[in-house]
């Protein structure tokens, strides 16, 4: 996140992501619907993803103050998935992105740590308009987004990219 090394909610912990993860972070960039919704990082063993962890995301922490975290089930420690904000070139504000494990998914853990992560940016970093982008058919994120109060925007192409994507955008209320 951001300013804060730890944040925690009901039931879960944000915290930056480490080398440890690497095998988590193999399993998550791995997965069915990462590959197809997000794209393909191209990390397939766990030395690709210590080199992930390291100039990935992450990174963007010392540049921006914020960045993508990894979300953790408070009472055992177990990684679920990755929540929290990128600043992209192609758009003028940050976004906020998410990627739970299959087996975490539908229990309400990405509209948890999305909704701290996106009170967090309000509230301690002072973000006002906060951006979200999906492919066109992930209705998973879009319905996700839609809870969490985003409004479409318009189908877009970021930064000359062959590939259309839904643009949202979230203003504090
Ligand atoms: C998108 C994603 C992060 C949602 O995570 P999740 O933990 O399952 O989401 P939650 O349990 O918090 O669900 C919150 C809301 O999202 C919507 N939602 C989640 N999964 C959905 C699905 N498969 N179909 C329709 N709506 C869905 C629902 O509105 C849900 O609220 P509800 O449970 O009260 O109905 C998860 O599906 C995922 O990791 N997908 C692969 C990676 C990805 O596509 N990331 C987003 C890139 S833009």
């Amino acid at each position: 996140v951001a300013g804060i090394e730890v944040m925690e909610t009901d039931r879960l912990v944000i915290r930056r992501l480490r080398d440890a993860d690497a095998p988590f972070i193999v399993s998550l960039l791995n997965d069915a619907d990462f590959l197809r919704y997000i794209g393909d990082r191209g990390v397939r063993g766990e030395a690709d993803a210590v080199r992930y962890i390291a100039q990935g995301p992450p990174s963007t922490h010392e540049r921006l103050g914020f960045g993508m975290d990894v979300v953790t089930l408070r009472a055992t420690g177990e990684p679920l998935g990755i929540c929290g904000l990128l600043k992209r070139e192609v758009l003028d504000h940050p976004d906020i992105g998410f990627a739970f494990l299959p087996a975490a998914r539908r229990r309400g853990y990405a509209h948890e740590s999305a909704s701290a992560v996106l009170a967090h940016a309000r509230a301690r970093l002072g973000l006002r308009r906060i951006l979200a982008i999906t492919s066109l058919e992930n209705a998973a994120s879009i319905a996700l987004l839609g809870k969490l109060g985003f409004v479409f925007q318009k189908v877009t192409r970021l930064g000359g990219s062959a590939d259309q994507v839904r643009l949202f955008a979230s203003d504090p209320a």
